[in-house]
């Protein structure tokens, strides 16, 4: 098998060496074993009046995609694009991911769009298309994607959903095709008494596609009373999107569970293009899948209903040890093996922490207490103060307490950028891996930091979370050992398009292998990952994939929707350049 499809992508790229009229490119694909989605300028491809058809039936939401910094340039395709004033707002907006988020197709980490038409002050720069859609559906009714999904099976079209871009493995944007755009899903209703299916009563929410947490949780302190919900870290994540499909940690997940856990119902766009409700009552299997079985997978979803909790008393703590506190590499990791080695510990008490570690420096920030005064929390702490001091590990801290999540999290949790290229990779680590195996995690953290002579700088964003602290038992997609989970690291290498090969191969071999191999009771996340992750379906979904599978197959058989290493395209890949979306026969 694997001989056979090796092959077939020999022959594919001496057949484009050889220059192929595009047209006719299906034919030599289906002689080579491969049915791949159309591209423009293929015969297969929809008319000017079909994209006209289809522009109508979406109310005029469909737009010719253009790169976001494309008034940066004399022209693109041919077309005068510059303008000084939105080629400057678009520089400005580059790195920010609320300017990212509003466009409808640029992806917040751009090495997946190829790096292409980055902002410029040398507007002769030639401009291209790079890894974008043709087209995208800004769609504002449930009908405008039902249209597009209908649109893009019809004619076999490469189909995208995007939300807010932040996707870092590049999962909503693509080359060429549709992109059909969820931000534009804006609409929140609260409820203090569900009366929905599946027997719940306590309060809840349901928010639109484009809600990001930031604004939900916003809303949600506005309530009276006030509530909160799990959310992720990061305030432009979208809530409904990829996060909570992916399953959605964040620093209410140990308290709570993960966020899919809290999921009462989705409306849901099918693949056939029907418009349909997943609960407890209707399209139970759906619903299951839903919940934490993995992005652009199942349908598009336009809404989900989620339980609400009530606010609580929170109190969070800033550490720091860098050069300001030693230079000494040794004491440093001492230091770093001291605070990670509380993983369980924090999560016994309901914790959850956020950190970052470069070359010689950990920031965490908060070590977040919900439920907890300063007083309690630095009791909660006092083992790692205590550890830090024999150690002789020298470190600096604050701590603070609000009357509220909300507060503490507009207070201390740091809002991140835009714009950089990134290659990911990341692991959840069992408890019992904290417990055997804290020193061998921290060699694992040491190799993602200085892979590689080329690659010799990276970063870990670490996790302390623990989604089966407080979880009642809800029988969903999630991955089972989630729930023995008590860390989760994310590791990123910095790239650009020209090394971005090189580099996954580091990503993989030498970063995934150490973190894998430190912590080989854990898992992986399907939301911050490495595409090149060995054995992802078992490491994503573990016991739960075989059940993901046959609902894929149910309910996407043609295979509508895609996004890499998700449930079900292992037939799937991408070929050539510009890199063509292809089924296997
Ligand atoms: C800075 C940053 C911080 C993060 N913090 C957290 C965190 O605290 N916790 C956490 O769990 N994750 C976190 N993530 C990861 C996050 O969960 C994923 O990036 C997630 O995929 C984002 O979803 P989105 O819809 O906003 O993004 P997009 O990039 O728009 O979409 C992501 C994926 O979901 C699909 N998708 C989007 N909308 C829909 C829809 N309506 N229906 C079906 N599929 C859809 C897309 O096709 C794509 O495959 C973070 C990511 C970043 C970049
Ligand atoms: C779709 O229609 C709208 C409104 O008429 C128009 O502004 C837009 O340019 C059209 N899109 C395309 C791709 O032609
Ligand atoms: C993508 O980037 C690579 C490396 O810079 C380049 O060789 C290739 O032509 C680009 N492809 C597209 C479609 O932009
Ligand atoms: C080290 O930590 C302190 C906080 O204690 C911070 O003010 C300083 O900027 C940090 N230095 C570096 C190099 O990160
Ligand atoms: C501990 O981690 C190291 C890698 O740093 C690994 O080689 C070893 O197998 C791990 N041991 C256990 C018991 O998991």
């Amino acid at each position: 098998m694997a001989w056979s499809w090796l092959c077939a992508l020999l022959v594919l790229s001496q057949v484009s060496a050889i220059s192929l009229p595009i047209q006719n490119r299906q034919d030599a694909d289906a002689r080579n074993g491969l049915k791949c989605k159309c591209y423009e300028g293929e015969r297969c491809w929809p008319s000017v009046g079909e994209w006209k058809a289809l522009n109508a039936s979406v109310d005029g939401q469909l737009q010719r995609v253009l790169p976001l910094a494309v008034s940066c340039y004399n022209t693109f395709e041919g077309v005068a694009t510059y303008n000084a004033d939105k080629c400057a707002a678009a520089t400005a907006g580059f790195s920010s991911q609320a300017y990212v988020g509003n466009d409808p197709v640029y992806a917040m980490n751009p090495l997946y769009t190829n790096d292409t038409c980055l902002p410029t002050t040398n507007p002769s720069a030639s401009c291209t298309q790079g890894y974008l859609s043709d087209y995208a559906i800004v769609a504002t009714k449930e009908r405008h994607i039902a249209a597009g999904v209908k649109f893009a099976r019809k004619n076999n079209i490469r189909l995208t959903i995007r939300n807010t871009g932040h996707d870092f493995m590049g999962r909503s944007s693509a080359y060429g095709g549709l992109t059909i755009n969820t931000h534009r899903f804006k609409d929140v209703a609260f409820t203090a008494k569900y009366k929905g299916p599946g027997g719940y009563k306590g309060s809840a929410v349901t928010v639109g596609a484009g809600i990001q947490v930031g604004e939900l949780y916003k809303l949600a302190f506005e309530q009276s009373p006030k509530v909160t919900v799990v959310g992720g870290e990061c305030a432009t994540v979208g809530f409904a999107g990829g996060y909570i499909q992916g399953g959605g940690h964040g620093p209410l997940a140990t308290l709570h569970g993960m966020a899919a856990d809290q999921a009462l119902s989705f409306n849901v766009v099918t693949a056939e293009g029907d418009i349909v409700k997943a609960n407890a009552d209707e399209n139970k299997d759906l619903f299951w899948a839903l919940r934490g079985g993995g992005p652009a997978t199942f349908g598009v979803v336009t809404s989900v209903t989620v339980k609400t909790f009530p606010e609580v008393p929170s109190a969070g703590t800033i550490l720091d040890i860098n050069s300001t506190h030693t230079t000494d590499p040794a004491v440093f990791w001492k230091g770093v093996e001291a605070f990670h080695a509380q993983a369980n510990h924090f999560v016994d008490n309901g914790m959850f922490v956020y950190y970052v570690i470069l070359s010689g420096s950990l920031h965490v920030q908060p070590l977040y207490g919900p439920n907890m005064n300063s007083e309690k929390l630095l009791k909660v702490l006092k083992p790692l103060f205590d550890d830090l001091k024999a150690k002789g590990v020298p470190y600096s801290t604050s701590t603070k307490e609000f009357p509220t999540f909300y507060e503490l999290y507009m207070d201390i949790f740091e809002p991140e950028g835009a714009g950089s290229d990134q290659l990911t990779g990341g692991r959840f680590m069992h408890r019992d891996d904290i417990a055997a195996n804290n020193s061998g995690i921290m060699e694992a953290y040491k190799t993602a930091l200085s892979p590689s002579p080329e690659f010799p700088f990276g970063i870990v964003v670490g996790h302390i979370v623990g989604p089966g602290y407080g979880a009642p038992s809800v029988d969903d997609a999630v991955h089972p050992l989630w729930r023995k989970a008590t860390s989760f690291s994310i590791t990123s290498l910095f790239p650009t398009a020209a090394n971005w090969k090189a580099a996954k191969k580091v990503q993989t071999e030498v970063v995934t292998k150490a973190l894998d191999e430190a912590a080989p009771k854990g898992g992986a996340y399907v939301n911050e990952c490495d595409l090149g992750q060995p054995d992802w379906q078992n490491q994503f979904w573990g016991s739960n994939y075989p059940r993901l599978l046959k609902t894929r197959q149910k309910w996407d058989p043609e295979g509508i929707f895609y996004a890499e290493t998700t449930v079900g395209t292992e037939k799937w890949a991408e070929f050539g350049e510009p890199p063509r979306l292809c089924k296997k026969n």
